[in-house]
């Protein structure tokens, strides 16, 4: 019998280490690889260049409904489309970083990239990958609640913004996580159930490891509910 499909959710707040680590541990483990933010970061560039205020609700949802995406296969990872092109660094700029929370905070716009990003699991097995790793904000408990392995990763302020500054960013991260935790749908939070992993003093391959191992053991038991 062939090995199983399996599905990995990261989540946790920004720069908290998930991207990279996922991406490391889709090359291990032959999954393909899946970043949510980028969903909601292409979506909000777009809402700019059409001249809408991002906390136009009503605007943005409607404007959504013309906008055709679809999605591209490049290596291990799969990217979201707009109008067949994948976005590059302009969904990184100070503009962007400014306005996306407050998009991903519309309901209309989370429903909609919630059907688009629950299809990457076909994608994923259509495609011959041995399984998926989507990482977000509420991969583990809305997109993906019956995930094989939930991980929730979280480091120091301090060390957050300093992996942001390495990065050349201009990105307020403890603005953005507040409006993350405190909208109303799909929240930031630990789910109930998921594997935390503080990446404050642990380097990149580290934490690759570390969940690496638990996937390969299969023990996708919790530890202690995060607190924050
Ligand atoms: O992961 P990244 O920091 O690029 O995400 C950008 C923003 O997209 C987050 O601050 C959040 O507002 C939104 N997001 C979300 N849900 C996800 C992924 C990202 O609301 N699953």
């Amino acid at each position: 019998m062939g090995k199983s499909f399996i599905l990995v959710a990261v989540d946790g707040g920004a720069a908290s280490g998930k991207s990279s680590t996922s991406k490391i541990l889709s090359e291990r483990l032959k999954l393909l690889y899946v970043n949510t933010g980028s969903h909601y970061r292409s979506l909000t560039w777009a809402v700019l260049q059409a001249g809408i205020q991002p906390d136009d609700d009503a605007s943005v949802s409607s404007y959504l409904e013309t906008i055709p995406i679809g999605t591209i296969v490049e290596g291990r990872e799969a990217r979201i489309t707009l109008e067949s092109k994948v976005l590059g660094d302009e969904i990184r700029s100070e503009a962007v970083n400014n306005a996306v929370s407050i998009v991903a905070a519309i309901p209309e716009v989370r429903q909609f990239l919630l059907k688009h990003q629950r299809g990457y699991a076909d994608l994923a097995k259509e495609s011959g990958f041995e399984g998926l790793i989507m990482e977000g904000r509420d991969i583990g408990s809305i997109i993906f609640p019956d995930a094989n392995f939930r991980f929730f990763m979280f480091a120091d302020e301090a060390e957050r913004a300093r992996r942001r500054e390495l990065e050349g960013q201009v990105d307020s991260i403890q603005k953005r996580d507040q409006l993350d935790k405190q909208r109303k749908t799909a929240p930031l939070t630990c789910p109930d159930g998921a594997i935390k992993i503080d990446t404050t003093h642990l380097t990149l391959e580290k934490v690759a490891q570390k969940m690496q191992d638990i996937v390969q053991s299969g023990n996708n038991m919790a530890n202690e509910p995060h607190k924050s």
